[in-house]
């Protein structure tokens, strides 16, 4: 008896969660300046006004970054195609996964976590921040660590520049920057409930410029 009820509640703690989830408005895949143009303006701001990125921005942000381009394809590229990039959105409503195939945000964690990513008194804690997560075990780690951390690594920045580009060429005067998420990364995970192999290796911090 005791294992039914026990049940019941994971199962009505999973469907709360899921009714939570966000369905994301479709990416904006044209317009904005011409990609050359953007890599001459591409640049890092620390200085945001208060308040998240709308779902539209968002969604666009989050596509450029880890979407799928065409068919199986990814917006960034991964080493031996291993797809190793999971996105974490940390919001002042909660923490939300980002489920590229369907569109939407998962989630994970209700409650405001942004500042969790930055130092105390750094500039992240009240706009956007999107957790940059490599599973290793993509690049079979056991085998060979090192290997498998430069690949995750890569894998990051490529992810990272992507949405760069994306926030700097959309014309919505959003500001971006790539932050080492070392300092915060035990924290987080253990926020995250992550893997023994899944590393945080940037924090993407993004806003409306000030
Ligand atoms: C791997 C990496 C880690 C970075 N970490 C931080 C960081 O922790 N905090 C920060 O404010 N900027 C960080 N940056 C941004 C750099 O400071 C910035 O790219 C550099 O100063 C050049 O400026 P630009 O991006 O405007 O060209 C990082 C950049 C990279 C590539």
């Amino acid at each position: 008896m005791k294992k039914v009820t026990l049940l019941l509640v994971l199962a009505m703690t999973g469907l709360c969660l899921k009714a939570q989830n966000i369905k994301l408005p479709e990416p904006q895949r044209e317009g904005g300046e011409s990609i050359l143009k953007t890599i001459a303006i591409r640049q890092s701001d620390r200085s945001f006004k208060d308040g998240d990125i709308s779902l539209n921005d968002l969604s666009t942000i989050l596509w450029a970054g880890f979407g799928y381009s065409h068919g199986e394809k990814r917006t960034a590229p991964t080493a031996m195609n291993r797809q190793d990039i999971t996105l974490y959105v940390f919001m002042e409503k909660g923490i939300y996964l980002y489920n590229a195939k369907e569109n939407t945000l998962e989630l994970i964690k209700k409650g405001d976590y942004r500042k969790d990513t930055d130092r105390p008194n750094g500039f992240a804690g009240k706009v956007t921040n999107i957790a940059i997560v490599s599973d290793l075990e993509k690049f079979d780690v056991e085998k060979d660590h090192h290997r498998a951390f430069t690949f995750a690594a890569m894998s990051a920045a490529y992810v990272s520049e992507n949405m760069y580009l994306a926030a700097d060429g959309m014309k919505k005067n959003l500001g971006t920057v790539t932050r080492y998420a070392a300092h915060q990364e035990k924290e987080v995970a253990e926020i995250l409930d992550l893997g023994k192999y899944q590393r945080i290796l940037l924090f993407q911090t993004i806003g409306y410029k000030k």
